[in-house]
């Protein structure tokens, strides 16, 4: 049966990354080694991290000054890196998630931490908008897409201040005006390629700035001076996101990927706003692109152990809900095909005329 994968990440990968990734893990780029073989110092691996930054580059349209690396460690990491090196005396925090809260947590051991705004007293459903961002903070930062609950950000915000984001999990699914942004990070294994290789986008400008001793290792500029491969690099998971970003491209880049996200999410919630056996979670103008979240309506509470079974049947995969949320949880992020999408939705009309 063919299963349909709306896991939250790790998760669906385009498929012609994972036959290239196939192939090379047999030979890389005619070398007669596999890719999990090879040194990182091999001259064809070299021509592949410049790519991959190149392309990076290309999708994002990132402006002169900004430096693309690719680390280990995941998003979870940067939340320490990000004070480490960022944070002199003050910083400021959006709290929109149980993500940015552990951002939070690793920031209050560097300086002050003002929290602006917190959408936790309603479960992190909505994105609070009534805020000042602190001019005399270092940074501000955001989570533009909140995993777990299903909402997002939908516009690259003004910040009187360095802002900085937490991209994990809608990175590459709409264009982006980087120029708005300090830095931009995230781990890969959403929308960029399998778990093990963390992306970061970052200013050069901005470095330099705190007083206190930085480990070599925690150091930004470390990365930068040796372009990612001061120590080994996650060479298989940055030849999957090499391959994944080729994708993106080929399909026409950002806007292109924008639009068909737009048109997987719009099938979902239209179903989810017109069945009444299920209620969508997040605050309608916040919803995120990239993880849809819903429960079942309080008249069929009962029925959600049966709707999983019977989605299950039909090839539905990943699509329970977070524990903190409960319900479900549909991820359509980039390589989520809408056939998928299509498929769900007529899962949730076959279910609703079994149960009239
Ligand atoms: C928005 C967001 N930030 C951070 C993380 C943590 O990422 P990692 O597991 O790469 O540390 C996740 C993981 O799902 C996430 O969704």
């Amino acid at each position: 049966m063919k299963k349909h994968n709306f896991n939250a990440g790790p998760c669906i990968l385009p498929k012609s990354a994972i036959e290239s990734a196939l192939a090379a893990i047999n030979d890389f780029d005619g070398t007669g080694i596999g890719i999990l073989e090879i040194s990182h110092r091999t001259p064809g691996w070299e021509r592949v991290m410049a790519e991959t930054e190149q392309l990076w580059k290309e999708l994002l349209h990132i402006p002169e000054g900004y430096k693309v690396l690719f680390l280990g460690g995941g998003a979870s990491t940067q939340f320490c890196y990000v004070p480490f090196n960022l944070l002199g005396k003050k910083a400021a925090y959006l709290q929109t998630g149980v993500w940015a809260k552990k951002a939070i947590k690793e920031a209050k051991l560097f300086g002050e931490v003002e929290v602006v705004a917190s959408s936790e007293d309603l479960n992190y459903t909505y994105i609070p908008k009534e805020y000042t961002i602190p001019t005399d903070a270092d940074y501000f930062h955001i989570t533009t897409n909140n995993t777990i609950y299903g909402t997002e950000i939908h516009t690259d915000i003004n910040s009187p201040v360095n802002l900085i984001a937490d991209m994990s999990s809608d990175i590459l699914s709409r264009p982006v005006d980087v120029s708005k942004y300090a830095m931009i990070y995230g781990g890969a294994q959403k929308n960029v390629g399998p778990a093990g290789v963390t992306f970061v986008i970052i200013r050069e400008d901005i470095l330099g700035k705190v007083d206190r001793q930085i480990p070599t290792i925690i150091d930004y500029r470390t990365h930068i001076k040796d372009s990612s491969m001061f120590n080994t690099p996650p060479v298989f998971s940055i030849y999957v996101m090499y391959e994944t970003l080729k994708w993106v491209k080929e399909l026409g880049g950002l806007e292109a990927m924008y639009k068909i996200n737009k048109e997987k999410a719009a099938l979902l919630y239209d179903e989810i706003d017109r069945n009444a056996m299920f209620v969508g979670t997040a605050k309608t103008e916040d919803r995120s692109l990239m993880n849809i979240c819903f429960v079942m309506a309080d008249a069929y509470k009962d029925k959600e152990a049966d709707f999983m079974a019977f989605a299950k049947e039909r090839g539905m995969v990943g699509i329970k809900g977070h524990r903190s949320v409960g319900g479900f949880r549909a991820s359509t992020y980039n390589a989520c095909p809408i056939e998928s999408v299509k498929a769900l939705v007529a899962c949730m009309q076959e279910f609703e005329k079994m149960n009239k």
